[in-house]
């Protein structure tokens, strides 16, 4: 089993020869300038190592890897113009950089792009890699749906929409943590792995979602922005339900809690840091670390479920730390 960095050189060195026609000019400028800000290819490398685990890369691994990513900067190009992000992986998101037809366009390209790469699998792999891509597409769509109607403001006179624990949880889940499970269950499914172990597998890395995604809203709010690479305080001036926000509802005493409720209601040119000394009050950085650690724990009892000697599974083990403590 290798090492995320040997997969990610070997994902990444056969991925830039995804190409574009060159016209229109304005739409694959675009894709090509998206794809080329890298990011850290933890999905597709999760096709590789979930494969892997099993048995020797298959060749398929690499066209649902391919895939995957694909799929995976379509939503973000979707995402920063829901979330009107002015920044992604430290440089300026695409429909700010063009417009917001192309960054439109540009997502829906690399959406075909990425069921280009799935036809070219053996058809013994595609009718279950397809159904489950395309279940976990449809889920991705459902969590983004959530996370918007979770952000609306109260209307005039009304209360902020209160989001619970669980319904935050479950909003996640489908956005963020169904793709990284599904990425690795597909690599399974290539190995040849067993019904058992592949929902192992899934699981942990469901598990791993939830916390890469606890990791993620922590990095909004407390990040080094030069590191990051987004917007700092993303999240707080999108009015996002995040881990941090509904902790903090839940544990500020009653008077900081209405100042927060407040501050998500109305506009306030110091919004960022009075909501981030309200995270403050209440511990709600030091909160979500351990809550990442419990996740990451239930992790690693799906892995150690999953029948492979240990040994294999120390390169995941491995990624599982490395998302959790990544700064970007
Ligand atoms: C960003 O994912 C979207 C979330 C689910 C938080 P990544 O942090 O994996 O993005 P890149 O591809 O590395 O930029
Ligand atoms: C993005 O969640 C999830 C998808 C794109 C499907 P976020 O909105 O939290 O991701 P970032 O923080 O913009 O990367
Ligand atoms: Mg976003
Ligand atoms: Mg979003
Ligand atoms: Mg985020």
């Amino acid at each position: 089993m290798q090492h995320f960095s040997s997969l990610h050189k070997i994902f990444e060195e056969q991925f830039v020869k995804t190409e574009f026609p060159s016209e229109p000019k304005n739409l694959y400028d675009a894709c090509n300038y998206f794809l080329q800000l890298g990011g850290k290819r933890i999905r597709p490398v999760c096709v590789l190592m979930g494969n892997e685990l099993f048995d020797d890369i298959d060749p398929d691994a690499f066209e649902v890897a391919n895939a995957i990513e694909l799929f995976h900067n379509f939503t973000l190009l979707h995402d920063d113009i829901m979330d009107q992000a002015p920044l992604r992986r430290g440089m300026q998101t695409v429909h700010t950089k063009y417009n917001e037809a192309t960054a439109l366009l540009a997502g829906d390209v690399m959406l075909v792009k990425a069921y280009e790469c799935l036809t070219k699998i053996k058809t013994e792999h595609l009718k279950k890699i397809l159904f489950l891509f395309n279940k976990t597409a449809r889920e991705v769509c459902e969590g983004q749906q959530l996370d918007m109607d979770f952000a609306q403001k109260a209307a005039s006179g009304e209360k902020m929409i209160h989001v619970n624990f669980d319904e935050y949880l479950h909003m996640i889940t489908l956005k963020t943590s169904v793709l990284l499970a599904a990425s690795l269950q597909m690599g399974a499914m290539l190995g040849g792995a067993g019904l058992g172990n592949q929902q192992h597998i899934f699981e942990f890395g469901k598990k791993l979602g939830i916390a890469f995604q606890v990791q993620d809203d922590y990095l909004d709010a407390f990040g080094d922005p030069g590191k990051f690479g987004k917007q700092a305080g993303g999240d707080i001036l999108a009015n996002k339900k995040t881990f941090l926000l509904i902790h903090a509802l839940e544990a500020l005493p009653v008077e900081g809690r209405k100042q927060l409720e407040d501050l998500m209601d109305n506009d306030d040119d110091n919004k960022v840091k009075k909501v981030l000394q309200l995270f403050n009050d209440c511990k709600a950085g030091e909160w979500a670390q351990s809550l990442k650690e419990k996740y990451f724990k239930e992790a690693m009892t799906h892995l150690e479920n999953i029948a492979v000697t240990s040994v294999r599974k120390n390169e995941l083990e491995a990624l599982a730390m490395y998302l959790l403590q990544r700064e970007h």
